[in-house]
């Protein structure tokens, strides 16, 4: 065991874990920011996306000791001062999830597409979130999303 000082959601945050440890259960079992979902725990499915330095990572194989100083941002961060995000507004309002599990992935994955192309062709959107799968197929919906909210930011 040792302990790290992570950047999490703007904050500095102690945790005391195998070097090893997937961020993923040190977000959820260390830190309690349970948005943050477990899905395949193999890269396959992004359930468990998070930011690292503002990229879209699998949080399931990124490991504790690859972070360093690194700005972590998970679901629970998104928001500033209690306002969603633009993108999150828009889900909410198109009513985009269904059972939900996969969502904040999907998200987070969305987030970081409209920070590197803020007007993202259908192309553009399916190559950035083929990798986020949604047992629901909600697939219509996040694209709409990400079509309304790329015209209102
Ligand atoms: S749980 Fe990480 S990609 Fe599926
Ligand atoms: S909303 Fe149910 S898995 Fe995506």
């Amino acid at each position: 065991m040792k302990t790290f000082t992570m950047n999490v959601n703007g904050q500095a945050r102690q945790v005391e874990a195998e070097e090893d440890t997937p961020l993923l259960w040190v977000l959820r079992d260390h830190l309690d920011l349970v948005g943050t979902k477990f899905g395949c725990g193999m890269s396959l499915c992004g359930a468990c996306t998070v930011h690292v330095n503002s990229e879209a990572v699998r949080s399931c194989v990124t490991p504790l000791s690859s972070l360093g100083d690194k700005k972590v941002t998970t679901i629970e961060g998104l928001a500033k001062d209690g306002k969603l995000t633009a993108l999150q507004e828009v889900w909410c309002d198109l009513d985009v999830a269904q059972c939900g599990y996969c969502q904040a992935g999907q998200i987070m994955c969305a987030t970081a597409l409209l920070r590197e192309k803020p007007k993202p062709t259908d192309e553009d959107i399916d190559l950035a979130m083929s990798g986020n799968l949604c047992r629901c197929a909600t697939y219509t919906r996040i694209r709409q999303a990400i079509h309304t909210a790329a015209a209102v930011q």
